[in-house]
């Protein structure tokens, strides 16, 4: 019989003691349990409180999470009914907590017979928008008009999009593949490289994964190489490129570059070798911390700086950000993006383009670094982009949008002078 136990596990890893979100425990149902879970995490946590007559104590948060995991499994994975129950009993039993199955039992089976009431009675904010408070002042704040499309969107699983590599194939005749195999995906409106498909499929269904035929990627990550927009002989530096989504995208549009890829974690830039090889692209990698000028490196035609942010723009794919995340985390942040700003401007040759990119939604990381920079900069100035997202002053934000884009922030600057 199947039981949660791993699932609980894994939640408790993230939601109790604070460690980003790891699959490796998991198959694939569970995986997309504990993902669903911690996306609507306020609201499956009140409607327990709601549910339990007294809370559990402290020792006992895994059942809490338990019932959180079976109430997930029953209204957003549409589970069938007694499966999902007899599971979140037997999983109370495997926990050494036998105590507790008629306990759960009893919740989950109350929960389906009075769902509505039970519903109707939580009315915090935090619950029915499934964001912490900081983060909804946050979108309040610099999303007056958008951000109920912003919580909506950050509330649902973001859709499966492809690049199709085009130095193996076409889109088109990848879009044949695809049919061929009987799988039925749309061209992206935001790249000319992107396919999305109206729901997910297995990786190891998708033709020519393993030879490099295409990556999974977003179709506004899409947008960063289609910006930076290089062109043959071109030398150009990907400052933050681990796991190298983005350095595979230049490569794949502009073989003849020469591409120096650095990041600051060895581990993640093993990935970035892996994708070269899978996808036949290649370029230069680098471990160095990009936070302080590296004058070794010599400066370059075309920068992309992808720095770390909150990543609030990716929250429907990575939801234990909303319980990882502080508001205490964002100063730091933002001071850290403008020393990379600063030192990788150094490496910039003039006349060169450096885009700054973001997963973020929050001003602070975006335009106002970028304002910031403008302004203590005589030799950077701002250039247009495609109109696309919400319009900024300086650059261009990307909103979650359900069924497309994640959020994604880009400017694109360049460096007075010429020079080659
Ligand atoms: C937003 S992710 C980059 C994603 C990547 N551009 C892609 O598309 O696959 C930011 C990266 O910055 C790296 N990083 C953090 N601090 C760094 C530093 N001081 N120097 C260089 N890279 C750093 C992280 O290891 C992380 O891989």
């Amino acid at each position: 019989m199947r039981s949660f136990v791993n699932e609980v596990k894994t939640l408790q890893t993230t939601a109790v003691e604070g460690h980003i979100f790891d699959s490796k425990h998991l198959d694939p149902l569970g995986r997309l349990l504990v993902q669903a879970t911690l996306r609507q995490y306020f609201w499956f946590d009140a409607l327990t409180n709601e549910l339990l007559e007294k809370p559990l104590p402290k020792k006992h948060r895994d059942l809490h999470l338990l019932i959180m995991i079976g109430l997930c499994a029953i209204d957003t994975l549409n589970q069938p009914q007694h499966t999902s129950v007899n599971a979140t009993v037997e999983t109370a039993k495997r926990l050494n907590k036998r105590w507790a199955s008629s306990l759960t039992n009893a919740t989950l089976r109350r929960y389906l017979r009075d769902r509505s009431d039970i519903q109707s009675r939580v009315v915090d904010p935090v619950a029915i928008h499934n964001h912490p408070i900081w983060m909804l002042d946050q979108f309040r704040v610099d999303l007056p008009k958008h951000y109920p499309a912003v919580i909506l969107a950050n509330n649902h699983p973001g859709p499966m999009t492809l690049r199709v590599n085009i130095l193996r194939q076409s889109r088109a005749a990848y879009l044949d593949r695809l049919d061929a195999a009987g799988l039925h995906a749309e061209p992206s409106n935001l790249s000319p490289q992107g396919l999305q498909f109206k729901s997910p499929v297995p990786i190891s269904k998708l033709p020519g994964f393993e030879d490099g035929s295409v990556s999974i990627q977003d179709e506004g990550a899409q947008l960063a190489a289609l910006l930076l927009d290089p062109q043959p002989g071109e030398r150009i530096l990907d400052a933050c490129s681990a796991p190298g989504g983005k350095s595979c995208h230049l490569l794949e549009l502009e073989p003849s570059i020469t591409l120096v890829s650095t990041d600051i974690d060895p581990s993640r830039l093993e990935r970035v070798r892996d994708n070269f090889d899978r996808l036949g692209v290649d370029g230069e990698i680098n471990c160095l911390d990009l936070a302080q000028d590296q004058p070794q490196l010599g400066t370059f035609d075309k920068i992309l700086l992808d720095v770390p942010c909150s990543a609030s723009g990716v929250v429907r794919r990575h939801p234990d950000i909303k319980l990882l995340r502080r508001a205490s985390d964002l100063n730091d942040l933002v001071e850290h993006q403008k020393r990379f700003l600063l030192s990788t401007w150094a490496r910039l040759r003039p006349g060169g383009v450096l885009l700054y990119a973001t997963c973020s939604i929050f001003s602070a990381e975006n335009e106002r670094v970028v304002s910031q920079f403008l302004e203590a900069h005589p030799d950077a100035s701002i250039l247009p982009l495609p109109e696309v997202g919400v319009p900024r002053t300086f650059g261009v934000q990307l909103l979650p949008t359900q069924n497309a884009h994640d959020g994604f922030y880009y400017a694109r600057l360049i460096k007075a002078g010429t020079g080659s």
